[in-house]
C-alpha cells in the first residue's frame, strides 16, 4: 500500500469506493474521510471522533488543537468543528443518508460536540447537495491577491440565501466605507497580535509542525523566525493588499453568541466555502479583528443586524487556486480508539 502522505492522501477520495456492501462501521469511516478535509484554524483540526455500530457518529472537541492564546473563549475551535460536521453531513446525503443531529448532547461533557444518527433515506435528488459535495475535496483557503473581477449580484445573492439559518446571518457588501473601516480594522488587530509574543509562540508551533503544508526544514526555520521577529507589518502589509484586492468582505454574525450557535455559524461557514468553490470564487477568512475583543466589539457595530455578534469575517473574489492541499491527519488519527455499540 502507498504511503500516506498527509498533503496528498486524503484529498484522493473517490465516491467510487463507498463500501456500500459493508458494514456501518466501514460506511462512516468512509464518511468521515470528507469530514476531515474542513478548513480549521491554523489547521489544527481541532476534532475526534467515535462511531457506534447502530449508525451513530459522536463529534468531541481535540483540545490538543485549541488556540488558548489567539482563541480563549474557543470561538475559532467551534466554528472549525462546525465546518467538519458540515462536511460529515453533506457526503452523508450525498451516500443516501438522513442524518439527524443532536447537539451539545451531554451537559456534563463539554468536549461532547455532538451525536449524528443516520439513517438510509434514498438519494433526495438535491442537486445543490451534490455541488457542495463535489467541492470538498476541492476546497480550499485563497491566500493570494483576488483578480480585478467583481461577483454577480445574483451570485452574492445566492450565496446569501444558501448560507444563513436562523440566528446566523451572512453579510456581504461592496461598500467602499465599510472596506476602509474594516481595514482600519485589520491594520489594528494584525498590531495587537503580532506584538504578543505568546500570540507568535502559538503560530510558531503550529508552523514548526508543518501544519501549513510547508516541508520540515522550512517549518522549523519559520517556526524559529515567528517566535524570535515581530512580522506584524508584514503579515499587515499582505492582509491589507489582500482586503483592498477583494471584490466582496463578509461577516458571519449571530444574534446569540452561544457554543451551540458558534458551531451551527461553523457549518454555515463551510457551506459558504463549498458554495464559493463549485462557483470558483476563492475565500480567505480574517479572524484577527474577532481575536482582538475591543476590535470585535466595533466591527459589531459596522453590522447591518444591529446588536448581531461577529464570528467569522472573510474575504471573497476570484483568484488563481493553490497548487497543493494543506495536509490532514488521517481518518484513523482523528477517531477515538473505542467504538462502542
Ligand atoms: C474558524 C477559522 C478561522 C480561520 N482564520 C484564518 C485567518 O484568520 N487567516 C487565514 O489566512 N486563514 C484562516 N483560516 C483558514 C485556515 O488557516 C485553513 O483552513 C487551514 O490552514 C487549512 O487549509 P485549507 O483551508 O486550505 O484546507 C481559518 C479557518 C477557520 C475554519
Amino acid at each position: 500500500m502507498a504511503e500516506y502522505d498527509p498533503r496528498v492522501s486524503p484529498w484522493k477520495l473517490s465516491e467510487n469506493d463507498f463500501p456500500s456492501t459493508s458494514g456501518m462501521i466501514e460506511q462512516m469511516k468512509f464518511l468521515l474521510g470528507y469530514a476531515v478535509l474542513a478548513p480549521s484554524s491554523h489547521n489544527t483540526q481541532p476534532w475526534k471522533f467515535a462511531l457506534r455500530d447502530g449508525g451513530v457518529v459522536d463529534v468531541f472537541t481535540d483540545l490538543n488543537g485549541w488556540l488558548r492564546v489567539a482563541d480563549p473563549d474557543q470561538r475559532e475551535l467551534n466554528l472549525s468543528i462546525g465546518c467538519a460536521i458540515e462536511n460529515l453531513l453533506i457526503a452523508a446525503r450525498h451516500f443516501g443518508f438522513d442524518p439527524k443531529v443532536k447537539y451539545l448532547p451531554d451537559a456534563n461533557d463539554s468536549d461532547y460536540i455532538a451525536s449524528i444518527e443516520l439513517k438510509k433515506s434514498g438519494f433526495d435528488g438535491n442537486i445543490d447537495n451534490s455541488r457542495q459535495f463535489k467541492a470538498i475535496t476541492e476546497r480550499h483557503t485563497n491566500h493570494k491577491n483576488y483578480e480585478r473581477r467583481s461577483i454577480e449580484p445574483g451570485v452574492l445573492q445566492f450565496l446569501e440565501n444558501n448560507c444563513s439559518e436562523p440566528g446566523i446571518s451572512l453579510y456581504l457588501t461592496i461598500n467602499a466605507e465599510f472596506r476602509q473601516k474594516f481595514d482600519d480594522l485589520i491594520v489594528r488587530s494584525d498590531a495587537v497580535t503580532y506584538s504578543n509574543p505568546e500570540y507568535r509562540e502559538e503560530l510558531a508551533y503550529w508552523i514548526g509542525k508543518g501544519a501549513f503544508g510547508t516541508p520540515w526544514l522550512i517549518s522549523q526555520i519559520g517556526r524559529l523566525a515567528m517566535a524570535y521577529l515581530n512580522f506584524g507589518d508584514m503579515v499587515m502589509r499582505g492582509d491589507e493588499a489582500a482586503l483592498m484586492s477583494a471584490p466582496v468582505i463578509g461577516i458571519i454574525s449571530t444574534t446569540t453568541n452561544s457554543r451551540l450557535n458558534q458551531i451551527r455559524a461553523g457549518q454555515v461557514f463551510e457551506r459558504l466555502y463549498l458554495c464559493a468553490t463549485s462557483l470558483g470564487i476563492g475565500v480567505r477568512p480574517m479572524s484577527q479583528v474577532c481575536q482582538v475583543a475591543e476590535h470585535k466589539q466595533e466591527l459589531a457595530g459596522l453590522l447591518p443586524a444591529m446588536g448581531n455578534t461577529p464570528l467569522q469575517p472573510f474575504l471573497l473574489g476570484f483568484a488563481e487556486p493553490a497548487k497543493e492541499h494543506t495536509p490532514r491527519k488521517s481518518v484513523d488519527e482523528v477517531m477515538l480508539s473505542m467504538i462502542y455499540l
